[in-house]
């Protein structure tokens, strides 16, 4: 098993993380730091705080170099690779709310897009070739069959979110076809939530939170009344909605095996989905947070959220075998994680 990679003297050393600072990203570069590698972190602070540099640094005890810059502007990163011999780019920064992206289609496209490409176009110039890009489930669109292996059917996406990571798959998959030396892994996430166990790093949505595990967090801490669990009348167990959790850190030592991989491997493109392969319905999350946390969770039932899906989880076989990656942590795990983490904050 690859899951304690460390970094052997192989020819990456020098990790860039765009989207560093973020929820994925940051958890992302503690376990980068652990296994050996140097880590660069560009990020423009439009989803993240600037605090969390010095919580990376804390955790692992090890210094980062950060660029508070915009990834789509090319100046800044012509900036960031002549300071630095860049081995590797894993690729955070980008746009996530699903609904945004629904209203404002073109804000999307635009930073999604046009982040990989200026990005592409200067690991391009300068001969690196390493690249790992935090895709989506959502690539799928509505499966073609559970669980979702990545053979399944890509498409059509039901959202101008889920577009942008299937377009940048493309743009990937067309940029190894002009030259086979690209070496890319395509990792599909399915639904990150937990945090770091120390409690200094977590998901910090702005405002009413879009995602379950956030809401479910405001409510414990008496932010918000009530959950609105969004339909009981699903072809599931409970009637309500079954996702795939993965608890942050398994995922970000999703892309340390990725990493490796591509340090020892010529993959060209590889897609991978990052998954535990165990489906959780919403109710089985919230009993699981009342019993772990020992918190009463107050819901009522709302109707279905326009553009959901009944069920959702992953064939993990794929990256068990390939990346040498299995997510370990539990559910139990990831909803303790996830309260740690906000009181902590407070
Ligand atoms: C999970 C379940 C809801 C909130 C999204 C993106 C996906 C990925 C992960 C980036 C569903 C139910 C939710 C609430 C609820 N993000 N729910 N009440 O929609 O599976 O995936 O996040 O890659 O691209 O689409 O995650 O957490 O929003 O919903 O009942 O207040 O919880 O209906 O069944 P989702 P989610």
């Amino acid at each position: 098993m690859w899951f304690n990679v460390r970094v052997e003297s192989g020819d990456i050393m020098n990790v860039l993380v765009t989207g560093g600072l973020g929820f994925i990203g940051s958890h992302t570069c503690v376990e980068l730091l652990c296994a050996g590698y140097d880590v660069v972190i560009m990020d423009n602070l439009y989803n993240a705080k600037i605090e969390v540099k010095d919580y990376i640094e804390k955790i692992t005890g090890k210094r980062v170099r950060y660029y508070e810059d915009d990834v789509c502007d090319p100046i800044a990163v012509q900036k960031v690779f002549d300071e630095n011999a860049i081995d590797a780019v894993i690729h955070f920064a980008g746009y996530k709310a699903v609904g945004e992206s629904v209203s404002k289609p073109l804000k999307y496209y635009k930073n999604n897009l046009i982040s990989t490409l200026v990005l592409c176009e200067e690991m391009k110039r300068r001969g690196c070739r390493n690249f790992v890009f935090s895709s989506s489930a959502t690539v799928y669109g509505d499966p073609q069959r559970i669980p979702i292996d990545e053979e399944c059917r890509l498409g059509p996406t039901t959202n101008p979110y889920g577009s942008t990571k299937l377009f940048i798959e493309q743009i990937l998959k067309d940029l190894h076809t002009s030259d086979p030396d690209w070496n890319i892994a395509l990792l599909r996430y399915f639904n990150p939530i937990g945090a770091h166990e120390s409690g200094l790093i977590g998901e910090e949505p702005s405002g009413i939170p879009n995602n379950l595990m956030p809401y479910i967090v405001k409510v414990a801490n008496r932010e918000l009344p009530f959950l609105h669990v969004f339909g009981d009348d699903y072809d599931t167990h409970d009637g309500t909605g079954v996702r795939d959790y993965i608890h942050v850190v398994d995922l970000a030592k999703g892309h340390v095996c990725a990493l490796h991989k591509l340090e020892h491997t010529h993959v060209g493109v590889g897609a991978y989905n990052l998954g535990t392969g165990n489906g959780y319905s919403v109710l089985d999350i919230v009993k699981a947070f009342e019993k772990t946390n020992q918190i009463e969770i107050p819901y009522q039932i709302d109707p279905r959220r326009p553009g959901d899906i009944a069920v959702c989880y992953a064939d993990p076989d794929k990256a068990y075998q390939e990346l040498g990656f299995k997510a370990e942590k539990t559910l139990e795990d990831m909803v303790r994680d996830s309260w740690n983490f906000l009181q902590k904050k407070n």
